[in-house]
């Protein structure tokens, strides 16, 4: 088993290891998940003339191919990928392959039923989907590593490979028996004794006190409430397992291909994984998403957190492995892309630090579960107008690559983010269960993008100390050495802006004497913290100049510098936002105009400003390296002030003091 490392810190191989330049290569890449043994091979012919027609550089191959590489037990039938790869080295498209270890074949479970995963009612995850593995399994693991050790020795050296994806999407859970052993072994190794577990997760109440490892499972199903520390250590149990897995399956093709970086795809904003653990043991970090495209406005700032987030893990150009050309087909009712939408989206995952723009799928499915879902290559075939646009995304790209590829993206912000935390706040029984830690990170971040302030993501046991400004929306859980390091930032000149709930527990999920940390009270200005008011959904509480949402509490403040009062009811005239030198605390979730306000100001005094001043609200702006991103995501034309004389690469024509952008229209200017 891996022992646990600082989260985000760097592999011990770093600086060694290959990055996305060495498969990127000076080029965007751009195409998407292709699984041609789908089609017949006479189709592939026509795939290849489309891909270099609509400027593809990169396709992922192999990704649920398992059935079809190992079609029984020990059989390899790799032909087929032979000729695949040929082909497209033939064509100029570079081959990120696949382990197809996310869809074992139905043998798999057949022969093996242990390798199935449990949900917590003991029910079996079959086969006929996908992702139906214990990660816990030493049998499937066992299969997984033996067809990826084949695949790594048989395609080393083919000249079309420039990346190793694995798996995809790890997103199992396994409640068995065997991943009930794993997670005895698991618990031995951080707790060492049955005295620790107990005392961790304060089992002498509720008559839970365990006298026998034997005794100790994952949470499944209970009468009443589970013990949320059990829960939260399943849940770091589970990321922790299907690390492993990865881990296991890296190891492997770096053996045979050390000079070729290794991926796996993060689904966004995804709790199932501690991404930042994960991001370290990566040498690409990518990531798919999935806006919904029926409000363009909302789908472009939730994309902005997510790519945001990618290129924090990634410390640098990251991958969007996937994208929809069009409509998902997994929604209630699943809208289309809007034309110019999929070039707009695209343009701002590369604004946002992407040097890999790729989609699910190449060509559109006629069966199986996504045969809804659009692709590069929708049913309408090349006339259509989804093909029409990818091919406009792809010569766009190609005009950029030169001047980004490998760019920075500046930003003085940091948001912070914990999955330790996230895991032990989204339980049954707490204080409200009216929203989830994704809506605080969603409100904040919508108020710093509004303001056109880029921002990172961080932990909170990352070194801060390039930012000028840190922004916690939520941290309920925090250690002691995050506390340390929160309270040493500010101490070293820093701002720091906390949303409310922050500090409460500790690493075991023991609420902390007062309410909160004492420390953090300190430093915010609060004397007592009476208690959590939390708001039904629609309520709202009034504050001096702005409204509250979500939650309020009843501080009684200990000398702050400056407060914002609540009005009227319960907690009249107590501060809602309480300021003590540079820490600010803000007790509710100010509506968003409020927020966007609230954290202009705090930046300013701060030193950050925005990327421009004067934009309309539809448009986003970043900077990336010496490029200006400008972004339209609105349904109208806008025109939008420049100083100076720029050149639009999208165009390659000059602007002057102005530039205007159509609907969902983007320019994107050189100095
Ligand atoms: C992703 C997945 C792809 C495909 C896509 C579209 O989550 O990795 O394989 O299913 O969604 O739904």
């Amino acid at each position: 088993m891996s022992t646990p490392r600082t989260p985000g810190a760097p592999r011990p191989t770093d600086g060694q290891r290959p990055t996305l330049a060495d498969a990127t290569r000076g080029r965007l890449l751009f195409g998407g998940d292709y699984n041609p043994e789908q089609w017949p091979e006479q189709v592939w012919q026509d795939d290849v003339r489309l891909m270099r027609e609509a400027g593809v550089t990169s396709v992922t191959v192999g990704v649920f191919s398992w059935s079809r590489l190992e079609p029984r037990p020990g059989e390899r039938n790799f032909g087929w990928l032979d000729r695949l790869l040929d082909l497209l080295h033939d064509n100029g498209v570079g081959v990120v392959l696949a382990t197809p270890t996310a869809s074992p074949p139905p043998w798999l479970g057949r022969l093996h039923p242990e390798t199935l995963p449990r949900d917590a009612d003991g029910h079996v995850e079959w086969w006929g989907g996908r992702q139906h593995f214990s990660p816990s399994s030493t049998t499937y693991r066992r299969h997984a590593a033996a067809i990826t050790e084949d695949l790594a020795a048989r395609y080393a050296r083919h000249p079309a490979l420039t990346m190793w994806h694995i798996n995809n999407e790890y997103c199992t859970y396994d409640h068995g028996d065997e991943a009930a052993a794993a997670f005895r072994r698991w618990l031995r190794e951080r707790y060492r004794t049955l005295d620790a577990l107990n005392d961790a997760w304060g089992t002498a109440f509720w008559g839970q006190e365990h006298d026998s490892w034997d005794g100790v499972l994952p949470p499944r199903r209970t009468h009443y409430l589970k013990n949320p520390a059990q829960v939260l250590d399943f849940r770091r149990f589970t990321s922790d397992m299907l690390l492993e897995c990865f881990t296991a399956e890296r190891d492997i093709v770096t053996r045979h291909t050390p000079h070729l970086p290794v991926t796996t795809n993060f689904m966004p904003l995804w709790e199932g994984q501690d991404a930042w653990r994960w991001a370290a043991e990566e040498d690409v970090v990518s990531v798919d998403l999935y806006p919904d495209p029926r409000d363009p406005l909302a789908g472009a700032r939730h994309g902005a957190l997510v790519q945001d987030l990618t290129r924090s893990q990634a410390r640098g150009p990251w991958m969007l492995m996937e994208q929809a050309a069009s409509a998902v087909n997994w929604r209630g009712v699943n809208h289309p892309k809007p034309r110019g939408l999929n070039r707009l989206w695209s343009l701002q995952a590369v604004a946002r630090g992407a040097d890999a723009v790729c989609s699910f799928q190449w060509r559109q499915s006629r069966q199986g579960a996504e045969k809804f879902h659009s692709a590069m290559l929708g049913h309408a075939g090349e006339r259509g107008r989804t093909f029409q646009e990818v091919k406009r995304i792809g010569a766009d790209l190609a005009r950029l690559a030169p001047h980004v590829t490998g760019t920075a993206v500046p930003a003085g912000i940091a948001v912070l983010h914990d999955w330790h935390s996230w895991w032990a706040s989204d339980q049954e029984a707490r204080p409200s269960t009216r929203f989830g830690l994704p809506d605080l990170l969603h409100a904040w971040h919508r108020a710093l993008m509004e303001a056109h302030l880029t921002t990172d993501f961080a932990h909170p046991e990352h070194d801060l100390s390039g930012y000028r400004l840190v922004v916690v929306p939520q941290l309920y859980l925090l250690t002691d050495a995050a506390i340390d390091n929160l309270l040493a930032y500010v101490r070293r000149g820093g701002t720091l802006v906390s949303g409310f709930h922050t500090g409460v527990a500790d690493r075991d999920d023991r609420i902390r004497p007062g309410g909160m940390d004492a420390r953090l009270r300190e430093l915010f200005g609060i004397r007592v913290l009476h208690e959590w008011w939390p708001l039904e959904t629609g309520e709202t509480v009034a504050c001096a100049g702005f409204t509250g949402t979500l939650w309020s509490e009843e501080i009684e403040p200990a000398d702050p510098d400056e407060t914002i009062p609540y009005e009227g009811g319960e907690l009249d005239g107590l501060p809602a936002v309480l300021r003590r030198g540079r820490a600010w605390y803000v007790s509710t979730l100010p509506e968003p105009a409020a927020l966007r306000s609230l954290l202009t100001r705090i930046a300013a005094d701060a030193g950050v400003h925005p990327v421009l001043a004067g934009l309309p609200p539809t448009v986003e702006a970043v900077r990336r390296g010496e490029l200006l991103f400008l972004l339209n995501h609105g349904g109208a034309p806008v025109t939008v002030a420049v100083p100076g004389t720029h050149t639009d690469l999208l165009t390659g024509t000059a602007v002057t003091g102005e530039v205007a952008l159509g609907r969902h229209g983007a320019a994107v200017l050189r100095p």
